[in-house]
Order: structure tokens, then C-alpha cells, then sequence
């Protein structure tokens, strides 16, 4: 547990000494940690110096900035603190004006040290609250953002995937069908041509006009051609609909692979080659089929979030190498994905070999908005939305692993188990 930070604003150094032996027992136990300040300006520098601070107890009347002013500038922050504080007893005006300003208690002086002790545990424990209060929130708040963003992205792939189906499915029918039509009217002419080799001149220039010879070799290569087009744009469509899968209400067993291809092959205008650098090359390792149960849109969500983290970081590692570095380097992001019974969990792990993170960024990444992307690019909320997915929707892990100068891996746990 790591201790929480009281700041105590008093400019009677006595005061120091007495608190630290008085509330020695919660500081040995790492309950609490005291941090000191004489006056009101020191005491702001010292809340900008530690962030995690969460109690202030001060004096009213000191040198430099008083109690009151002090107060204020805190609520003036979008900090959230509990002051408590202290004045000579009979200081009903101060005590009011502070409390008016959103004190959370006073203290009077002298201090009665079992009063101080009961008030500092209620106000820790009201910060407590308040915390917890503030995580539920931001966590209801992203699982409404996440739902939306889901529920749109879904209903729009899966209505688009739904429009392309009918047509691509007579499109596909029908040069199957002109293929053996083709072939049959070719044979035909052959055999007319053998039968009568020679036509007659307007036939014969006719058939030098149109190229026959050519057109009789190149129709069914361009049926065949048209053929392959169609085959990829049924699979697009099938990925589309795998993709959007809006099982939202329940889990169901699933096919992992074919979550984490469809997501590929959504993605696959990202990873392809452009001016700025070539393609990137994707490594998969798969073990075998299982299925899982889980909320496969959602998750199909998570493994588009870090593919794209991964891309957007491949992009912007690219625009340091030339052309040739990356010849020789490639960028690439290897998946490994594979049952592993024997800890009762399916295991992905997606690694790319960009620029990484150092340590203090990545202890950033699972935080709700927490972006290293220019305005309009990134929102910071990819990640937190994913461990939300991972952890509380399906009782996962989701953790990250990464290297300054050699790349990051992210590793999803599912557990196979799953209820
Ligand atoms: N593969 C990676 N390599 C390097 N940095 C990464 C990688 N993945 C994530 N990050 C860092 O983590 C930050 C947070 O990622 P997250 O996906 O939560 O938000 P975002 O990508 O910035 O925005 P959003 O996903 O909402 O569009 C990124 O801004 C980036 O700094
Ligand atoms: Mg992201």
C-alpha cells in the first residue's frame, strides 16, 4: 500500500515535531506520509511537486499567503483535495469563511491530538470515497463510450458488409456462369472456323477488326481475373460481418483466429506499402483451434486497438529511417495466438518492432486519455477501453511489455474457462 500524502501547512516549526510523534505508528506502518510547508505559497509548490497529495491541513493566518488564500487557489484547481483546517478557537469568522470556500473540517487550536487523529482518518477515508466514487464513474463513463463507439462502428460495418452481399453474390454467380458460356461460344467458334476456313472477305475483315485470335485467348483470363476480384470481395464481406459480430448480450464460443483475421484484413489498407514507407509485414503464428467463449465484436475491438497503436507506432518510428534501413529491418508485427491449457487461458500476443516506450510513458498507457498523439489523431482511450474489455468484461489480463530502441508487445490473457 503506498502511503497517503498529508501536506500540513502551519508556520510553527514546533508543530512539525509534535505531528511526527504523535502520528509516528500510522507513519512506521506506511499509512501516511507527512509532508511539511510554512506558508501558503510554499504549499502550492509543494501540491505541484507531488500530484498524489490528497489531504491539506492548514493554519489560517501565516506570512507570505494565508489559510484563506491558500484554499482558494486549490478550489480554483481541478484538484481534488479535502482541506482541513486550523485556527485558534474562537476564530468562528475564519473558520466560517473557510468552510463556506469547501473546507471538508476545521481544527482549533491548540491542537487536541485525539481530535486531530479522528479528523485526519475521516478525511482520508472521505477522499477514499471519493476516489472509488470518481473510478466508477470514469469506468460507467467508458463503458458508454465504448458501447457506442461499438454499436456504431458495428451497425455501419455490418450494414455496409449486408449491401455488398447481395449484389457481389449475383455479380460472382453470373461470371461463373459467362465462364462456361464463354468457353461453350469459343469451342463454337472454332468449330465453325474449321468447318469454313474460308469465310469470305467482309467475315475475315471483320474478325481482323475485332482481334479475334486475341479475344478468343484473352476473354476467359479476363473472366478468371474478374472471378478472383469477386472471390475477395465475398471474403471482405464475410470479415466485415465476422468483424461486427454485435453479440453484446452474451458470450459465445468463437473462433479467435478468424476474429484477429478479420480485424487484419480491415486493417489492410493501413499495413500496405505508401510514399513514406513499405509494407508492413505481418507474422502470424497460430496454435490450435479451440473455441472460446467470449464477446467476440468486443474483442475484435481490442485487437483493432493495438494493431492500429502498433501501425501508428511503426508509422512515426518509420519517419526517422531511410528507405534502405527498412529494406534491411522491415517493419513488422508478429501475433502468436494459441491455447494454453495448462494455465487454462488462450494467449495473443501482438509485438511490433517500432521505437517502444520508456518507462515513464508506459506507466501511462492503461490511463483514460492518456495520449502521446497530436489532437485529432489519438484520444487516449484505446487502451483503457481495451483493458476494460479484457479484464473486466471477460476476467482477462492485458499487459505490455516494451523495449526503448527495439518495440513493444502487448499479451492478452482469456481464460478458457469462461462463464
Ligand atoms: N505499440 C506501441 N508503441 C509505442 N507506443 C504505444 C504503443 N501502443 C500504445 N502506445 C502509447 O500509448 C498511448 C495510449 O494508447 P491508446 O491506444 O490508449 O490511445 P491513442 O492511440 O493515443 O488514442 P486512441 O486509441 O484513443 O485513438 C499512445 O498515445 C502511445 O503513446
Ligand atoms: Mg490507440
Amino acid at each position: 500500500m503506498t502511503p497517503a500524502k498529508i501536506l500540513i501547512v502551519d508556520d510553527e516549526i514546533e508543530l512539525e515535531r509534535l505531528l511526527k510523534q504523535r502520528l509516528r505508528k500510522k507513519i512506521r506502518a506506511k499509512e501516511i506520509e507527512l509532508i511539511f510547508s510554512q506558508n501558503g505559497k510554499d504549499a502550492l509548490e509543494k501540491l505541484e511537486k507531488y500530484p498524489e497529495i490528497e489531504v491539506v491541513l492548514t493554519d489560517i493566518n501565516m506570512p507570505e499567503m494565508d489559510g484563506l488564500t491558500l484554499l482558494e487557489e486549490l478550489f480554483k484547481s481541478d484538484r481534488h483535495i479535502k482541506a482541513v483546517v486550523v485556527s485558534a478557537y474562537g476564530d468562528m469568522q475564519n473558520i466560517r469563511s473557510a468552510m463556506h470556500s469547501g473546507a471538508f473540517d476545521f481544527l482549533t487550536k491548540p491542537i487536541d491530538f485525539e481530535d486531530l487523529t479522528i479528523t485526519i482518518n475521516r478525511t482520508l477515508e472521505s477522499a477514499k470515497q471519493f476516489k472509488e466514487n470518481l473510478h466508477r464513474l470514469q469506468e460507467a463513463q467508458l463503458q458508454l463510450i465504448q458501447n457506442e463507439k461499438m454499436a456504431t462502428l458495428g451497425q455501419l460495418v455490418a450494414g455496409v458488409a449486408h449491401e455488398i452481399n447481395n449484389p457481389i453474390g449475383f455479380i460472382s454467380g453470373n461470371i461463373d456462369m459467362a465462364k462456361n458460356s464463354v468457353k461453350d461460344v469459343i469451342e463454337h467458334l472454332r468449330l465453325y472456323r474449321e468447318k469454313y476456313p474460308e469465310p469470305g472477305d467482309d467475315i475475315e475483315k471483320d474478325a481482323d477488326r475485332i482481334d479475334v485470335e486475341y479475344l478468343m485467348e484473352d476473354l476467359p483470363k479476363m473472366l478468371a481475373e474478374m472471378h478472383g476480384g469477386a472471390e475477395r470481395i465475398i471474403n471482405i464481406s464475410h470479415s466485415l460481418r465476422a468483424f461486427s459480430r454485435s453479440d453484446t448480450a452474451n458470450k459465445v464460443l468463437a473462433n479467435i483466429y478468424e476474429g484477429i483475421d478479420s480485424t487484419l484484413m480491415i486493417l489492410q489498407h493501413r499495413l500496405k506499402a505508401n510514399n513514406k514507407r513499405p509494407a508492413i509485414q505481418v507474422i502470424k503464428e497460430y496454435g490450435e483451434t479451440v473455441p472460446v467463449k467470449c464477446y467476440m465484436g468486443q474483442l475484435n475491438q481490442v485487437f483493432m486497438n493495438i494493431l492500429s497503436n502498433a501501425i501508428d507506432a511503426l508509422d512515426e518510428a518509420s519517419q526517422e529511417r531511410s528507405y534502405a534501413e527498412m529494406k534491411d529491418r522491415p517493419n513488422t508485427i508478429a501475433i502468436t495466438a494459441r491455447p494454453r491449457e495448462e494455465a487454462g487461458i488462450f494467449e495473443i500476443k501482438i509485438k511490433d518492432n517500432a521505437s517502444g516506450m520508456p518507462e515513464e510513458i508506459k506507466a501511462l498507457i492503461f490511463d483514460q486519455l492518456f495520449t502521446t498523439k497530436p489532437v485529432g489523431k489519438g484520444t487516449g482511450l484505446g487502451l483503457s477501453i481495451s483493458r476494460q474489455i479484457i479484464v473486466e468484461s471477460h476476467g482477462g489480463t492485458l499487459d505490455c511489455q516494451s523495449v526503448v530502441g527495439e518495440g513493444t508487445e502487448f499479451a492478452i490473457a482469456i481464460p478458457l474457462d469462461a462463464k
